[in-house]
């Protein structure tokens, strides 16, 4: 190459040209930076979408299942209570005539019911929903008249 110094004019030319040609180089990485981004942008939101949806959709659905499970178990057992007498008689009826508390005949002791029998069953239903003597009317519980009815049954059919 030349030997001779670069003047003035020359080096301010090269010099401008250097500066549009760096400048140049920079938009353009800009711009391939910026489509790369974009791209790995959009990549991992549809990674996350993927992922993210459906273990929300798994978290949720256990929660609705559980709940409408409770409820959906919860409505037979209220209704199978009404009509069974062993069940109503354990709950409101046993803690006296399982053992003869205030001289309540005895269920199972077929001696202690022989003359209540002979009275009927009606009058039996009514005098537990009514109450007689020392026991409260249905056993003191808030429970339907139905409910009353299936408890003696039971307790007569355990006694014979
Ligand atoms: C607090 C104790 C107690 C509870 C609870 C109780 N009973 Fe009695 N029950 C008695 C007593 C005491 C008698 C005997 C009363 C008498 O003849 O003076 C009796 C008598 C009876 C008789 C015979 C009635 C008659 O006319 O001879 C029936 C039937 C009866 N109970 C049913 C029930 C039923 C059904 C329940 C539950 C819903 C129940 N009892 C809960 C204390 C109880």
């Amino acid at each position: 190459m030349s030997e001779q110094p670069m003047n003035d004019s020359k080096f301010s030319r090269y010099f401008v040209a250097m500066l549009l040609l760096m400048t140049a180089l920079t938009g353009i990485l800009m711009v391939l930076a910026s489509i790369n981004a974009s791209e790995v942008n959009a990549n991992l939101k549809a990674e996350k979408d993927a992922e993210i949806t459906p273990s929300i959709v798994e978290q949720i659905a256990p929660i609705g299942k559980v709940t409408i499970g409770a409820v959906a178990s919860a409505v037979p057992v209220a209704q199978a209570e009404e009509v069974n007498g062993e069940t109503v008689y354990n709950g409101a009826c046993a803690a006296c005539h399982n053992s003869g508390v205030a001289g309540a005949p005895v269920v199972g002791k077929a001696d202690q019911w022989t003359a209540r029998l002979a009275k009927g069953n009606d009058t039996l239903y009514s005098s537990a929903i009514n109450g007689i003597g020392a026991m409260p009317a249905r056993g003191g519980q808030s429970i339907s008249d139905e409910q009353v009815q299936a408890a003696v049954d039971y307790m007569i059919a355990a006694s014979k």
